[in-house]
């Protein structure tokens, strides 16, 4: 009788196929999705399928980096664009219902465009979770904080605490487009974090949705998994909805200055070699209030005997200083006669103004400028970072070699050289897991653009050279590098397998230093089952 029933099914079997076709994995997630929402008529203006004309221009709007949105880029199969924190909730349980990985982008700046591709060799669909309607700003001077959404960028809180106040700021980064989610989850340093320290270290509390949709704040997740988030990465632990931020009292009068050199390679006593082997002795020892940063690159000058073109290395020094000009100029002419800082090279102006000084802007500009979310250039990049120690300055010899190498490239690289100290110096480094404090003199960024998508693999390899070149004058083991500057050259997880030790020394030393282990046990304790993956997520420790 048995048999007979199972026959009837199998000859039924094709019937039933073809009444309820199998459904797919967009629309699983959907009807997941609209059943777990109050109000299931508004899912059409939260999810964006790639069948939805609108699904193209809210991937791309945030995308700064070209090379990540190629064609042959792997897409999300879906976007979620939540309005409030149960759409979060919901995308988080229907994504695991249908297997789905998920991606979550702020302000979609990550170097190695993690919060919106995948890079998994095999395909893996995924979704992605954009905080783009999830911005909103509450300033509150009485107890000098803020509440920030994570989908609002860094010039919109820059611009917020500037109509509250003109005594008030906050050190993060310079680029007004850098979103909040990825940045304080990343560290996130800028001109005054040698007076405050970084974004993360000024974070006081956070909300955060975990892997089983539990909504957290700092009481609730605990000190360890607060601990991780401000500096470990946002994207191994949950999605971070907002964070409470202190925020730091500058002075009503900042002064910035800029000084350019061109370097003569072959004069060891040139003065600009001579200025630039100084900054690094003392840039880092400066008082805090002091950031002085300097830019190498290459610019191109006509040579007046032949006419021709040729190429001359150049370093920019441009400084903040937290209070008056007058105090800058003998303040650096007591510690750093050789830059010459006089006077009339110093420009007096608010905090807010030095903002829109560092990115980009004149500093008489309207400051809604800087809440423009589409503001920067969009060109394909490629960056990695270094960090030199108190043990060594980068030696003549070394630098000559570094400039006959960005010389003879047709579009060389530029570096950007931060110095650290102050503040820096006095957080341990477990204090978060952000741990390049005491000891570093100064931190390297190198960065090359291009236009043409052809010229990718040529500039990757270009930068492979280069950082090759390096490493005899950089920190060694690890050789440390910023999370914030993804670099997935230092390596990938293979899978969601890959174990602790591979991540370790492959890419997560580098990073977290002895700072990876604690995070992957706090990865352990509230995603045991790897649910937030990607290509550098700390994988879980037992
Ligand atoms: P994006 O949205 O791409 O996120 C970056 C990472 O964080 C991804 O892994 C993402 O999944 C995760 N994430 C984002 N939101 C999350 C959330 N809500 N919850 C959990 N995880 C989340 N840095 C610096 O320190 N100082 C500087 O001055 C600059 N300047 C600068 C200029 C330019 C032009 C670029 C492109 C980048 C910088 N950066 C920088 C680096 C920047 O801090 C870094 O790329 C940040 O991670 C960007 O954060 P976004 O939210 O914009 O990126």
């Amino acid at each position: 009788m048995a048999i007979e029933v199972q026959k009837l099914l199998l000859l039924l079997l094709p019937l039933f196929i073809s009444i309820f076709p199998s459904i797919s994995l967009e629309d699983g997630f959907v009807q997941c999705f609209s059943s777990n929402t109050p109000n299931p008529n508004a899912t059409s203006q939260i999810i964006f399928t790639q069948k939805n004309p609108s699904f193209k221009p809210i991937l791309q709007s945030s995308i700064r980096n070209l090379m990540f949105s190629h064609k042959s880029t792997p897409k999300p199969i879906l976007i979620v664009t939540p309005h409030n924190i149960s759409h979060i909730q919901s995308a988080i349980t229907c994504s695991k219902q249908q297997g789905l990985q998920v991606r979550v982008r702020s302000g979609g700046h990550d170097y190695e465009g993690l919060s919106y591709t995948s890079h998994e060799e095999e395909d893996q669909p995924f979704i992605i979770l954009d905080f783009s309607n999830l911005r909103s700003i509450t300033i509150n001077l009485e107890d000098e904080t803020a509440w920030v959404e994570s989908g609002a960028t860094l010039g919109e809180l820059y611009h917020a605490i500037a109509k509250a106040s003109r005594v008030h700021g906050f050190p993060a980064g310079s680029c007004p487009t850098i979103g909040i989610g990825g940045h304080l989850s990343g560290g996130g340093f800028g001109t005054i974090f040698r007076k405050y320290g970084l974004a993360a270290d000024n974070v006081v509390d956070a909300v955060i949705v975990d892997s089983h949709g539990r909504l957290l704040n700092r009481t609730l997740m605990g000190e360890d998994l607060f601990w991780a988030i401000r500096g470990g990465g946002g994207s191994s632990f949950g999605v971070i909805t907002s964070w409470k931020v202190k925020l730091v009292r500058v002075p009503e009068t900042v002064t910035i200055f800029d000084i350019s050199t061109r370097v003569v390679e072959d004069d060891d006593d040139d003065d600009s070699v001579i200025t630039f082997m100084k900054w690094q002795d003392i840039a880092d020892k400066l008082p805090g209030e002091m950031f002085l940063h300097a830019v190498m690159g290459i610019e191109n000058v006509n040579s007046s005997s032949s006419s021709s073109s040729n190429k001359a290395v150049t370093i920019s020094f441009t400084g903040l200083y937290l209070g008056e000009a007058d105090v800058a100029v003998s303040l650096m002419s007591e510690n750093f006669a050789e830059l010459g800082l006089q006077r009339n090279n110093c420009k007096q102006m608010s905090w807010i103004q030095s903002v829109l000084y560092f990115a980009g802007f004149s500093v008489n500009s309207s400051i809604d400028l800087l809440t423009q979310r589409n503001q920067t250039s969009r060109i394909s990049f490629k960056a990695k970072s270094d960090y030199v120690t108190s043990q060594q300055s980068i030696p003549l010899s070394g630098l000559k070699g570094l400039w006959k190498i960005l010389l003879h490239e047709d579009n060389s690289p530029l570096l950007i050289l931060t110095p650290y100290g102050g503040r820096m110096s006095e957080i341990s480094e477990s204090e978060s897991p952000f741990p390049h404090r005491k000891g570093i003199n100064y931190g390297i960024q190198y960065i090359v653009s291009w236009d043409n998508s052809s010229d990718d693999e040529k500039y990757l390899e270009m930068m492979r050279r280069l950082y090759e070149y390096m490493t005899p004058y950089v920190s060694e083991n690890p050789r440390r590098a910023y999370l914030n500057y993804r670099d997935l050259d230092l390596g990938v997880n293979r899978d969601k397998n890959t174990s602790y030790e591979e991540a370790r020394t492959s890419w997560g030393s580098k990073y977290f230093k002895n700072n990876f282990e604690r995070l992957a046990k706090v990865k352990a304790a509230v995603d045991l089952g790897n649910f937030f993956w990607n290509e550098q997520s700390i994988p879980p420790l037992i």
